[in-house]
């Protein structure tokens, strides 16, 4: 199995986060690329491979539904199905094309299945942690095939850290893909209404 890369969609990728610090790719994925992933998390998930999402690293590492209420699976590259595997090929593809047009020294991935519930939401927040700036991109990729705008859960988006007004809503539909500056880009996910399932990768580089 493979998901074909696109390298047409992947510079318009760099172009947009070069300009404005988030990219929105609405096709990323296929419909096929999108239930077989999303087979994927539900089998994990009926595995008990899943554990509540925590805020914060190390020692201030917590569970605070109120901040964060998504049930979270890490990917493991030794362990990965064949869908799995093809979306890994096809992100490193995407790493690549990074690497190569914006200079980001990007050389890993680190991803994980999310499973926000009726309710669950993540307040407005960065990806890069105060004390580790190893994340430089921020993924999220929705698995969600029938996502209608009563179901909630959209990703707001704001320019900066103190930015008032929002730069842009993401709906979670099925095979979009939503690429953003982990240290500049604050955003918020708000509650969904329906099981919202997806997958968030950081791509890292040394530090
Ligand atoms: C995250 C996150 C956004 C989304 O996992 O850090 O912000 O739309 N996810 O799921
Ligand atoms: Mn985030």
């Amino acid at each position: 199995m493979s998901f074909e890369a696109d390298a047409t969609e992947d510079d318009a990728i760099c172009d947009a986060l070069a300009a404005r610090g988030f990219a929105v790719a609405p096709d990323f994925l296929s419909r096929d690329a999108v239930s077989a992933l999303r087979a994927e998390a539900l089998r994990r998930r009926a595995a008990s491979e899943f554990h509540a999402a925590r805020v914060g690293r190390g020692d201030a590492m917590q569970r605070d539904a109120a901040i964060r209420g998504d049930e979270v699976c890490w990917l493991d590259a030794q362990a990965a199905s064949a869908p799995e595997r093809a979306l890994l090929a096809r992100l490193t593809a995407l790493r690549l094309a990074l690497n190569r047009t914006l200079f980001l020294g990007v050389h890993e991935l680190e991803a994980h299945y999310a499973c926000y519930g009726p309710g669950a939401g993540y307040a407005r927040h960065l990806d890069r942690f105060s004390d580790d700036d190893a994340r430089v991109i921020s993924l999220v990729l929705y698995l969600n095939p029938s996502w209608r705008e009563a179901d909630g859960g959209v990703l707001q988006l704001f320019a900066s850290r103190e930015a008032r007004e929002l730069a842009l809503v993401v709906a979670p539909r099925g095979g979009t893909l939503v690429a953003l500056r982990s240290d500049t880009i604050s955003h918020e996910v708000l509650a969904a209404h329906a099981e919202r399932w997806s997958v968030a990768g950081w791509l890292r580089r040394r530090t």
